[in-house]
């Protein structure tokens, strides 16, 4: 997948670009390494762990720009001829058991990308069982939406709502036996996406992708799960200032979802500003 998001990026050796979900600096590096020294290299995270280590990675590396931000408040005196997002959470973020991005550990609900935020989840102790079940329906297309935000408010109500193996609880009582990995992991996401905003500001940087690119900048964006690759679809389905490069979505290898499971789901779009 990596090879495939560099060739798309399409780099110029004296070009601007911007990895606006940097991680790890895995594309990161990549992107670098296709550049000489008149070329520049924006990495963006809004995780302090993530910011922290890609200050370390590229310290060394004058033309590098390094970013703690969101990525929707991106505004630089200049433009980009190439932008990368790799959206979602980091294997770092998901394996790391206190951050509560897990149901495999047991840990304080948190689900905070930037820990430096207040926690939204904390809106989730306030809401009645629909306003629940809505996130969960909206953000991951659960079916027993309702059902999984009964045994919630249930929980909540007795203040038994506190760690992720207290969602967890509620999420396999609420599936009665059907598809509970599969539902643990929606409710999960659907979760971190309401205490992320996420879709929020990924239609924001959308909006604003116009107003920060150069002429024939390419945009690649990576998504996990069929919400969010619907939004970015629909979006640029009526975009005159992109166009697609390919007719169809680019999908990983067989041999990289053999080596990386969470590449099963993955989905790469490519645009290109007219
Ligand atoms: C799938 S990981 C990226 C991995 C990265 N491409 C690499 O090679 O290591 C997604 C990253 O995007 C960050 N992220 C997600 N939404 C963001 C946003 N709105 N603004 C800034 N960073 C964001 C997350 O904190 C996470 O570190």
């Amino acid at each position: 997948m990596v090879e495939s998001v560099i060739e798309n990026l399409n780099i110029r050796d004296d070009g601007i670009y911007a990895d606006l979900t940097a991680g790890f600096g895995g594309h990161s590096k990549k992107i670098l390494e296709k550049l000489s020294e008149r070329g520049k290299l924006v990495v963006v995270d809004r995780d302090p762990f993530a910011f922290e280590h890609l200050k370390q990675i590229f310290k060394e590396n004058k033309n590098v720009i390094v970013l703690k931000m969101n990525f929707k408040d991106i505004a630089l005196d200049f433009k980009f001829d190439g932008i990368l997002l790799d959206l979602g959470v980091s294997s770092f973020q998901y394996d790391t058991p206190k951050r509560g991005f897990s149901y495999r550990y047991n840990a304080p609900l948190d689900l905070r990308m930037d820990t430096d935020e207040n926690n939204r989840f904390s809106e989730i102790l306030n809401m009645d069982i629909s306003q629940i079940a809505s996130i969960i329906k909206n953000y991951s297309d659960e079916y027993d939406s309702y059902n999984i935000a009964k045994e919630i408010f249930q929980k909540i109500q007795k203040n038994k709502l506190k760690t992720t193996f207290d969602l967890k609880d509620a999420i396999i009582k609420g599936k009665k036996g059907r598809d509970i990995s599969k539902g643990l992991k929606r409710v999960f996401m659907a979760f971190r996406i309401f205490v992320n905003d996420e879709l929020n500001s990924l239609q924001i940087l959308l909006n604003r992708l116009p107003f920060i690119t150069n002429r024939k900048c390419r945009v690649v964006i990576i998504t996990y799960h069929s919400i969010e690759d619907r939004l970015v679809k629909n979006h640029f389905k009526s975009s005159t200032d992109f166009l697609p490069v390919h007719k169809k979505v680019i999908k990983p290898k067989y041999e990289e979802i053999i080596s990386n499971k969470r590449a099963k789901s993955a989905k790469i779009r490519v645009l290109e500003r007219v």
